[in-house]
């Protein structure tokens, strides 16, 4: 049992067959992003009493390894799910850090009441990759934009068809260690811009972060990789076809005289980490930031009056990606190219600069694991 300091007591049974220090280390010289996992998982299960009280319990870490789970499970049927994406990184010292915990967990929360799942104390939330971390800290790599991927989520276990919010939930987190999510070198990505799907509707869910919002990006996704694509853009069509945001980043264009827009939190762009320490370190170089509505017609107007300079996405997994070229179905628009002194690059480079305690984290976004 390891009591700490929040008194979120884990239990720990430790994994008997845990990969070798080689098979890692083979892991580890070319991580790719999503395809390799740690030896532990973090759990904690909620469950409802007799008095209809929701209370969260049993906090353990243990092997990495498949859940069991009943086949009525709500969250099979209905996909009442939710879940959440940052990082740890290694620094110099061997010392492992994540950054802004906090954020994360006030997202899942958001999260879970738009999706009628319980909150998880952010406490906790902190406390569980902690947990994870101290017993799989060896996968965290030290490689250049390499850092473990901390995947925490929570799903309805209770077995029961009928539709209501579940009353046996599971909130479990595991770990990847992680390079580029769009594989080998970092270079400017090409993007599908999806006519025929939406991703979000008003009053829907595409402001939570709930896997039911990445399965509908698939079919758009399939789209885009059907035409040499390695995300697909959607746009709002009831709003003038304002930009949203990508199927799993935002998204961000810069301006000739110095201006950074994004498209506004208007309830279905995800509320992303990166996006917000985007928007910070960019008033910190003294660049103007707008948070508004930015239509396609806009992008194809300012591409073609040479007042664009920059389009680059961004969230965790992609860290900050140049777009380098938006497909459509009767053309393309090239991006303005974007060189290793751009905008783009330069808030990249502070970022993990940030992450992995390069730079000085002024903002206080580090938190120790
Ligand atoms: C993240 O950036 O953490 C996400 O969840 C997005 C997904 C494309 C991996």
């Amino acid at each position: 049992m390891t009591q700490n300091a929040v008194g979120v007591e884990f239990t720990q049974r430790l994994a008997e067959n845990p990969k070798s220090a080689e098979e890692r280390a083979a892991i580890l010289a070319n991580p790719g992003f999503g395809d390799y996992f740690t030896d532990h998982t973090a759990v904690v299960d909620w469950t409802v009493d007799a008095e209809g009280k929701g209370g969260w319990h049993n906090a353990r870490i243990e092997p990495y390894g498949p859940i069991a789970m009943d086949p009525a499970a709500a969250v099979l049927h209905y996909g009442q799910e939710i879940f959440e994406g940052l990082k740890a990184y290694r620094h110099a010292d061997g010392s492992v850090w994540t950054f802004r915990p906090e954020a994360n967990a006030h997202r899942f929360n958001r999260s879970a009441q738009r999706l009628a799942l319980p909150e998880l104390p952010p406490e906790v939330f902190v406390e569980s990759l902690r947990q994870l971390v101290s017993v799989d800290k060896d996968w965290v790599p030290s490689g250049d934009g390499e850092a473990l991927y901390l995947r925490p989520f929570m799903i309805a276990t209770e077995a029961f068809l009928g539709v209501r919010p579940a009353r046996e939930v599971s909130y479990r987190v595991i770990a990847s260690p992680a390079g580029n999510y769009f594989g080998g070198e970092l270079k400017p990505v090409s993007i599908w811009l999806s006519e025929h799907y939406a991703r979000a509707g008003h009053g829907g869910t595409g402001e939570a972060k709930c896997g039911g919002n990445y399965a509908a990006s698939l079919a758009a996704q399939l789209e885009a990789e059907a035409n040499g694509c390695k995300q697909v853009l959607f746009l709002d069509p009831t709003n003038d076809n304002a930009v949203e945001e990508l199927g799993g980043m935002n998204i961000f264009f810069v301006f000739t005289d110095g201006r950074l827009v994004t498209p506004a939190l208007n309830g279905n762009i995800l509320h992303g980490v990166t996006r917000d320490s985007v928007l910070q370190l960019a008033q910190d170089r003294g660049l103007t930031v707008e948070e508004r509505k930015i239509t396609i017609d806009e992008w194809r107007q300012s591409l073609a009056d040479g007042s664009l300079a920059e389009v680059f996405a961004c969230g965790t997994a992609a860290v900050i990606t140049p777009i380098g070229e938006l497909k459509t179905a009767d053309g393309s628009l090239a991006s303005p190219a974007i060189g290793s002194d751009s905008v783009a690059m330069a808030i990249r480079e502070q970022l993990l600069g940030i992450q992995t305690g390069a730079i000085e984290d002024l903002h206080g976004w580090l938190t120790r694991l």
